[in-house]
């Protein structure tokens, strides 16, 4: 199958990383992966400084980047407050991002599930109405660092919600690294009644070395796009344990030899990986 990967190590791998990465650092980052042959890049987020401080360069980043036709530079929102920031940037698709669980919801983003996700729902129709694609990344897709195990009913509810705010991609997010494969299955087994396989993608936070099993099984259902982090890079603020997402080297040279082919081009992927390992 050919497998397309949004690398998502400027935003998920510097919101929360032990070094403060300068602006101009960001940009070079950004501008290394461009020549890789990612589909998606998460370029930044107009999340709340008060929130992720990392973060706050967000305007200075975008406006710093030389953007690559190829690639869709994608920003994460949390409000509509982000979206407006965002907006004068042009961005080739926002993300937004509630959680399966009411906890997660609390401590991510300060609201309830209900509101958070009516939130976003307000981001959702700002973007429609300038014909920005969305992509919904649901955090807690299978476990929650907070409240636990997470029913694959309520993950396919939650996915429901999201396509009727008109999500073109639905990212399936594994927030600390526990779920199994087996557990993947029957998250897919719900979600795949309400979602079809080629609007899904996964993302897997490498802690306990199961990022490869769930790519696996997912691939298996029919997903061919999966967010991955040069150097493995990632983490959230708010996701106690969570490592970073599975390292992008690993995920390719993984599908490669699964006989998948992807856009990547190996010597620009270690060139970059090069380039931005001195930065981190
Ligand atoms: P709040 O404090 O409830 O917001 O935070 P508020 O509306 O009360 O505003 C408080 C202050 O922040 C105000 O400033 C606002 O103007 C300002 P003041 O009047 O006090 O000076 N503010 C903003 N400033 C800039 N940009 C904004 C913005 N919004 C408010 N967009 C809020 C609520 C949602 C804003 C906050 O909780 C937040 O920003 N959360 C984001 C947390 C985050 O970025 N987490 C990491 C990304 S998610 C992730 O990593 C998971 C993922 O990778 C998938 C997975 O692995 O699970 C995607
Ligand atoms: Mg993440």
């Amino acid at each position: 199958m050919h497998i397309k990967i949004c690398e998502v190590a400027p935003r998920d791998g510097l919101q929360n990383h032990t070094v403060d990465v300068p602006t101009d650092d960001k940009i070079t980052m950004v501008n290394a992966l461009s020549g890789c042959g990612f589909s998606i890049i998460e370029a930044t987020s107009f999340v709340s400084p008060k929130w992720v401080p990392k973060m706050a360069d967000a305007s200075a980043v975008m406006t710093g980047i030389s953007r690559t036709p190829s690639v869709q530079y994608m920003v994460l929102v949390p409000n509509s407050r982000g979206f407006e920031n965002a907006l004068p940037h042009a961005p080739d698709a926002i993300c937004i991002f509630p959680a399966t669980s009411e906890d997660f919801c609390q401590r991510n983003l300060n609201a309830t599930k209900a509101v958070t996700f009516a939130r976003f729902a307000e981001v959702a129709k700002l973007a429609h109405a300038v014909n920005i694609p969305i992509k919904g990344s649901l955090s807690c897709a299978g476990y929650c660092p907070y409240a636990g195990d997470i029913a694959p009913q309520t993950i396919a509810d939650d996915v429901q919600k999201l396509l009727d705010m008109g999500c073109s991609e639905i990212s399936l997010a594994d927030t600390v690294g526990k779920i199994t494969a087996e557990k993947s299955k029957s998250v897919l087994d719900a979600v795949l009644k309400h979602a079809k396989p080629d609007i899904l993608s996964g993302h897997f936070h490498d802690t306990h070395d199961l990022a490869l099993d769930n790519v696996g099984v997912y691939i298996d259902a029919g997903v061919s796009l999966f967010d991955s982090a040069i150097l493995g890079l990632g983490g959230c603020p708010f996701a106690v344990g969570a490592r970073g997402n599975v390292d992008t080297k690993k995920l390719v040279t993984y599908l490669h030899a699964q006989g998948h082919t992807t856009d990547i081009d190996m010597d620009a992927l270690t060139h970059a990986e090069n380039v931005i390992r001195p930065l981190v």
